[in-house]
Formats: C-alpha cells, sequence, structure tokens
C-alpha cells in the first residue's frame, strides 16, 4: 500500500458512527439487515431519511425505523427486575421499606417503569431511558401486561365476561381484557390499561379477590427463568421490541378507541401508568 501523503494524513477523520453500526449496535438487525433498512428508505435521522454510508451522533440524534426511535445514545442501561413481593416501587420510601432500587446496580441512577404494588410480585423495567419509560408507562401506547392472578373462589363463566368485556370501577369503565382460566381459581389476565391497582380492582368487582399477582410479561419480554428478586441486563433485541410494542400499541388503542366510540363505549382514558 503507498505510503499515506501528508495531505492524506492532515485530512480529518469521517465525524460520527456509521448509521449501519449505530443500529446494529442499538439490536435492530445485523449489519446486513440494517444496510437494507435504510437501502428501502426505512430509517430516518432527525426527520429526514437517511442515506447509505451517512454517519450519525449516536449521543444527540434521533434516529428511527419506521418511525420508531432506535435508542442509540451510550449510557442508557435496562435492567428486568423480577420484584418480590413485599418491595415498594417508589425510589425512596417513607416508611423505610425495600425498594426496587435496592435490588439493581446503584449506577447508573436508574427508575422503575409504572408500578407495582407493595404486594404484587414479578416483571418490571428499570431504566434511564426516559422516552422507553414514558412509552411504557403511557396508556396512550396501550403495551399489553399480563398477570397471573390466583383468585378467592372459582369464577364462573359470567365473571369471565364481565373481565373480557370491561367492568365498572370507580374511576370508570376498564377496556376490554384478554382473560383465560387456567386453573379453577387462576386467571391469566392481559390488560392494556395502567390505572392504580388495576388487576386487583377489576377482581374484587366480579367477587374474586386476588389472593397472589403476578406480572408474567410486558409487552414482548417475559421470563420464566429469572427468579424472584434478581435482575439481568435486556437484551438490545428486546429493548427494540419494547420500542416497537410501545408504537404498535397506540396503533392499537387507536383503532380500539374509533370502534369503541362508534359503539357508543368507549372505555376511560386515564392518566398515570403501570
Ligand atoms: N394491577 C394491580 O392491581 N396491581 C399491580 O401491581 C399491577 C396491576
Amino acid at each position: 500500500m503507498a505510503p499515506a501523503t501528508d495531505h492524506q494524513a492532515a485530512s480529518p477523520p469521517p465525524e460520527g458512527d456509521r448509521l449501519q453500526k449505530v443500529l446494529a449496535r442499538a439490536g435492530v438487525g445485523s449489519r446486513r439487515v440494517c444496510d437494507d433498512l435504510v437501502a428501502s428508505g426505512r430509517v430516518t435521522v432527525n426527520g429526514a431519511r437517511a442515506v447509505a454510508g451517512q454517519r450519525v451522533d449516536p449521543r444527540h440524534d434521533l434516529v428511527s425505523v419506521d418511525g420508531v426511535p432506535v435508542p442509540v445514545a451510550p449510557g442508557l442501561v435496562y435492567y428486568l427486575l423480577n420484584k418480590p413481593a413485599g418491595v415498594v416501587t417508589t425510589a425512596s420510601d417513607p416508611a423505610n421499606r425495600r425498594t426496587v432500587l435496592d435490588l439493581v446496580p446503584a449506577a447508573p441512577r436508574v427508575f422503575p417503569v409504572g408500578r407495582l404494588d407493595y404486594d404484587t410480585e414479578g416483571l418490571i423495567v428499570l431504566t434511564n431511558d426516559g422516552e422507553l419509560a414514558h412509552r411504557l408507562a403511557h396508556p396512550s401506547h396501550g403495551v399489553a401486561k399480563e398477570y397471573l392472578a390466583e383468585v378467592e373462589g372459582t369464577p364462573g363463566p359470567g365473571d369471565l365476561r364481565r373481565l373480557r368485556e370491561g367492568v365498572e370501577l370507580d374511576d370508570g369503565r376498564t377496556a376490554p381484557a384478554e382473560v383465560g382460566q387456567v386453573a379453577p381459581c387462576a386467571l391469566r389476565i392481559v390488560v392494556h390499561e395502567g390505572r392504580n391497582r388495576q388487576v386487583r380492582r377489576m377482581l374484587e368487582a366480579v367477587g374474586h379477590p386476588a389472593r397472589r399477582l403476578v406480572r408474567t410479561r410486558i409487552g414482548p419480554v417475559s421470563d420464566t427463568s429469572l427468579r424472584p428478586g434478581r435482575w439481568r441486563p435486556l437484551r438490545s433485541e428486546e429493548v427494540a421490541a419494547l420500542y416497537a410494542a410501545s408504537a404498535q400499541g397506540s396503533e392499537t388503542l387507536r383503532h380500539r378507541l374509533r370502534a369503541a366510540a362508534h359503539a357508543g363505549t368507549a372505555p376511560r382514558r386515564t392518566g398515570g401508568g403501570r
């Protein structure tokens, strides 16, 4: 190879990281897949269609695929925790009880996405990515959350129908839920809303209060091998899938609201979330 000339040595290195590499690092797919996404015009950088070979600044540029932001900034961490009962989801507790932050690394500082009750067990995401936190917790994105509930008594077909179609709570009727009976006194319930103590209140409303409630899935993320009290980092594909689910969720919710408005049964939209 010919030695570099003075002129070549003086030219500044290209700025930023190659877009395909940044996308692949964020778990969107292999470099080859990311090349194809860029070539087919599905990738934007700061709202403008990306071109092959483009370089980006992952700290500042907003990279999206099909309109869904991809978390490319360095320093973002994502933990999946299996919260045991008897732990609060807030960052600090005036009563000095154990919090979810006591169960994950202290640095970098993360916060829980949404909330599980003190007595509720199961999966919760903790992150320092405010955009993902907003998307997962906000009801407008309607990400599915699945629970396993052990209940008092044996719910009958009428109870299951009520839970599926929506029950009247003091803050309004719940949106349709998926409900399956996995044992005489155990239900699998999938909700897309995030009201305070929603699943417990739904079960109380049909006369079968929860004895035990466990969240087993958040959108596309589940993990039956994660023991109570343990956490693991989310894989980059899981983070990408959560972003995608939140975009899909808002589309599905818009459809549901339109259909419900048509039928005159619009479920109540509430703020805050879990
Ligand atoms: N619904 C509840 O009732 N409690 C939770 O912690 C989560 C969902």
